[in-house]
């Protein structure tokens, strides 16, 4: 059985942490792609306080195409340079969005959404994977312990997958 980290941490960086070494153990051997994302969405979705959706969006070649996560049904299909999933794949830069209704071009998938956190996957070769995703009901949920955290769990999964 694979455990969630508990929300009770004196500190956001000693929560991802505790998730960062959930998430190996969770990755450890395996290399399987929709395996490995949908474990991970489930892990980070369980153990991060106050998310309404944490998934990924894949890059097919031509676009973002929505891949294992938690949360609602989600928008399927996402340009480059559109919303904030487009504009991460697109500059291959973290964005962090404090209020996304004034983010411009924000897709809104769920209305409960009201600000997100967006990591670029970029595999060794220098390939776009495609981007982790996370949103929040409450309003600037993010900070830059958060970026670091999830950045941090990001290049986890991505040794998992492309190491
Ligand atoms: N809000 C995102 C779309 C994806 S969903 O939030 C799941 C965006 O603007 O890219």
């Amino acid at each position: 059985m694979f455990h969630v980290a508990s929300h009770a941490h004196a500190s956001k960086p000693a929560l991802y942490a505790e998730i960062a070494d959930l998430a190996r153990g969770l990755l450890a051997g395996e290399r399987d792609l929709i395996a490995n994302a949908a474990n991970f969405s489930a892990l980070l979705f369980h153990s991060l306080p106050d998310l309404n959706w944490a998934g990924f969006y894949f890059f097919d070649g031509t676009e973002l195409v929505v891949g294992p996560f938690q949360g609602k049904p989600a928008c399927i299909r996402i340009a480059l340079g559109r919303g904030v999933c487009g504009t991460a794949a697109q500059t291959r830069q973290t964005q962090l969005v404090a209020d996304v209704h004034a983010f411009d071009g924000h897709i809104a998938c769920d209305a409960a959404s009201n600000s997100e956190i967006v990591v670029p996957l970029v595999r060794a070769d220098g390939a776009l994977l495609g981007v982790w995703d996370v949103d929040s009901p409450l309003a600037g949920r993010f900070d830059d312990e958060d970026r670091a955290g999830m950045e941090a769990l990001c290049a986890l999964f991505m040794q998992a997958v492309d190491g």
